[in-house]
């Protein structure tokens, strides 16, 4: 089966009409009227649901997966990022590849949509203990990379996600250290479970889910997934990243899920899917994907490097 987006309304509407209708909607939801309207990228894709990933799993409804998020940059509540998507400037956007590489680029995002889209079903966990299962529609990182060559010295990947403090009032001020930061060992970036995600649940990315292009890492919890990218670097030494330096002895580098390694103030024995008020699912080693990536840390001690 194929899924077809949806043309965003501004593509087909004038700016002046959907700009007073976005206006018309602000004011409905802020008389109580609406709840937030979704903010998405405006591109287009076509995707092919991959069933190796996720088979017969029960999927999240997708309204606690666009209303439940983590994402500073649009304020520090879980429905902060909802309501406040459409203060992401979303076009035009590009991705620059640099670092470590022969063919540093600037990949624009109808160069990044034409990479071989498809739809997967993957876990995603966050460190605070929430979980749920979606499809998202992206594209493998490794088939970037490959794309500019990364010479012997790319040991780790660096992503940045977007740096706006004129657009975005969260950025000016001390909340995190802007832009936010992740990084993965090169293997790991390598690995072909690690997606760049344009989509989510078939249509193009939410503002608050990480318009228009996230990572996905489905084995380790959610902060490394990093939202809205603009930058991609190769480097040799181990970068340091947002909640690293937050919070050196909660957040690791590494932070793979492991219900056998706490976090300081609490357990990671088991997770709250969203739409469950239990903490009902008992979080397994590398989200459940160990027979994939358990060989990427054989011989490393998982305590020392949570
Ligand atoms: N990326 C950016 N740029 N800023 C953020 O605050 N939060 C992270 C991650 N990526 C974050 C981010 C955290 S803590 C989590 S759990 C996931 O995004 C949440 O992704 P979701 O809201 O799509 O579920």
């Amino acid at each position: 089966m194929k899924n077809i987006n949806p043309i965003p309304a501004s593509w087909v509407t004038p700016e002046s009409v959907y700009l007073s209708r976005r206006q018309w909607l602000k004011a409905m939801v802020a008389a109580g009227l609406l709840s937030s309207p979704t903010v998405r990228a405006a591109y287009t894709f076509n995707s092919q649901p991959n069933p190796a990933y996720g088979r017969g799993w029960k999927l999240t409804e997708a309204k606690h997966v666009l209303n439940y998020n983590n994402f500073y940059e649009l304020g520090p509540k879980k429905t902060d990022p909802a309501e406040n998507a459409h203060l992401l400037p979303l076009e035009p956007w590009s991705v620059r590849v640099e670092g470590e590489c022969e063919r540093p680029r600037t990949f624009t995002m109808e160069a990044l949509l034409r990479f071989p889209i498809e739809q997967r079903i993957y876990r995603f966990r966050c460190v605070e203990g929430w979980s749920f299962v979606a499809p998202w529609d992206g594209f493998e990182l490794r088939r970037l990379l490959q794309q500019v060559r990364p010479t012997s010295r790319a040991k780790f990947v660096v992503f940045e996600s977007i740096y706006a403090p004129d657009r975005l009032p969260m950025q000016r001020l001390p909340l995190l250290s802007w832009p936010y930061t992740e990084g993965l060992r090169i293997d790991e970036a390598m690995h072909p479970l690690t997606l760049l995600a344009v989509g989510l649940y078939g249509r193009p990315l939410a503002g608050q889910n990480g318009a228009p292009i996230r990572l996905v890492v489905p084995w380790k919890y959610g902060f490394k997934s990093a939202k809205s990218i603009v930058r991609i670097r190769l480097v040799e030494k181990m970068p340091m990243t947002t909640w690293v330096k937050e919070a050196p002895h909660e957040y690791g580098f590494y932070a793979n899920v492991n219900p056998d390694v706490p976090h300081p103030r609490w357990s990671q024995q088991r997770e709250r899917p969203l739409g469950s008020w239990f903490k009902s699912r008992k979080t397994e080693l590398f989200n459940g994907y160990g027979d994939q990536v358990a060989h990427l840390y054989r011989g490393m001690d998982l305590r020392k490097w949570f």
